[in-house]
C-alpha cells in the first residue's frame, strides 16, 4: 500500500491585508523549503480577495493555495458568493468545506456541506471537508455518533471518488482557537473512528484517505500529534499566520513517521 501523502494546510480565516500577506508569503517561502515540500504537501487558504496575491507569490515554490469556502451553486444572482469554477480559475488546489465556524455561525447543514463537496469535486478542486464535535457533545460522550452522522451525509458524494481527491479534517470545535488541543491519543481515537466510518462506506479506499487534525496545532504539539498513525497532517488556523511557526509545523510533519 502506498503511504498516504501527508498534508499541512493553513487556514488564514478572515485575517491579513496586502502588506501583512506580502510579509507572510515571503516568510513561507523562507521557512517551507523544497526539502519539506518534496516530502509532504503544503497549502495555504487565504481570504478570497488575497488568493491571487498568494498565487503570484507562491507559484513555483512547491506550496499550493486554496480557498476557505465555495458557493453551493454554479452561478447566478447570488451577490457575494464565489463559485467552484471561479476558484478553479485561480488555480486553487484545495477548498475547505464545512468548517465548524460556517456550520455553527453561518448555519451550514450536513446537506449543504455535502452539496458543496460535490461541486468542489466536479470543478477539480480537492475539498478539505471538516468534521468535529462540540464540547457539549464530547462531554456527553456522543462524539463518535456526531462524526458518523457528519460522514454519512457525505457518503453518496464520496462514493466512486478516488481517495486522493478529497481530505477529511477532524476539528473538535472545543479545540479551535481555544489553545486547548486534543491530546495525541484523543486525536488518534477520533481519526481511527473516522477511517472506520469511511471504510464502512468506501471499503479499502478508506486507508488512502488523508485525515488531518485541526485545533490549536502549534510547533510545540505538532510532532506528537503527527506521530499518531491515523493523523496525516494538520489544518492550521492561528499558527498559520506566522511563517516561522507554520514552517516549524510543516517540518514536524515532514519528519513524522519516517522509517
Ligand atoms: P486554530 O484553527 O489552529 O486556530 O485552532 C484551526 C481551524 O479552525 O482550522
Amino acid at each position: 500500500m502506498t503511504p498516504r501523502k501527508r498534508l499541512v494546510a493553513g487556514n488564514w480565516k478572515m485575517n491579513g491585508d496586502v502588506a501583512a500577506n506580502e510579509a507572510l508569503l515571503a516568510a513561507l517561502r523562507d521557512h517551507v523549503p523544497a526539502s519539506i515540500t518534496r516530502r509532504i504537501e503544503v497549502s495555504v487558504c487565504p481570504p478570497f480577495p488575497y488568493i491571487g496575491q498568494a498565487a503570484a507569490r507562491l507559484a513555483g515554490s512547491g506550496i499550493s493555495w486554496g480557498a476557505q469556502n465555495l458557493a453551493d451553486a454554479e452561478n447566478g444572482a447570488l451577490t457575494g458568493e464565489v463559485s467552484a469554477a471561479m476558484l478553479a480559475d485561480l488555480r486553487c488546489h484545495f477548498v475547505i468545506v464545512g468548517h465548524s465556524e460556517r456550520r455553527g455561525l453561518l448555519g451550514e447543514t450536513d446537506a449543504v456541506v455535502a452539496s458543496k463537496t460535490r461541486r468542489a469535486l466536479a470543478a477539480g478542486l480537492r475539498p478539505i471537508v471538516c468534521v468535529g464535535e462540540t464540547l457539549a457533545q464530547r462531554d456527553a460522550s456522543v462524539y463518535q455518533a456526531v462524526l458518523s452522522a457528519q460522514l454519512d451525509a457525505l457518503a453518496d458524494v464520496l462514493s466512486d471518488v478516488p481517495a486522493a481527491a478529497y481530505v477529511i479534517a477532524y476539528e473538535p470545535v472545543w479545540a479551535i482557537g481555544t489553545g486547548r488541543t486534543a491530546t495525541p491519543e484523543q486525536a488518534q481515537q477520533a481519526h481511527h473512528w473516522i477511517r472506520a466510518c469511511l471504510a464502512r462506506r468506501h471499503g479499502a479506499a478508506a486507508q488512502q484517505v488523508r485525515v488531518l487534525y485541526g485545533g490549536s496545532v502549534k510547533s510545540g504539539n505538532a510532532q506528537a500529534l503527527f506521530a499518531m498513525p491515523d493523523v496525516d497532517g494538520g489544518l492550521i488556523g492561528g499558527a498559520a499566520l506566522n511563517g516561522e511557526e507554520f514552517g516549524a509545523i510543516c517540518s514536524a510533519c515532514a519528519k513524522s513517521k519516517q522509517g
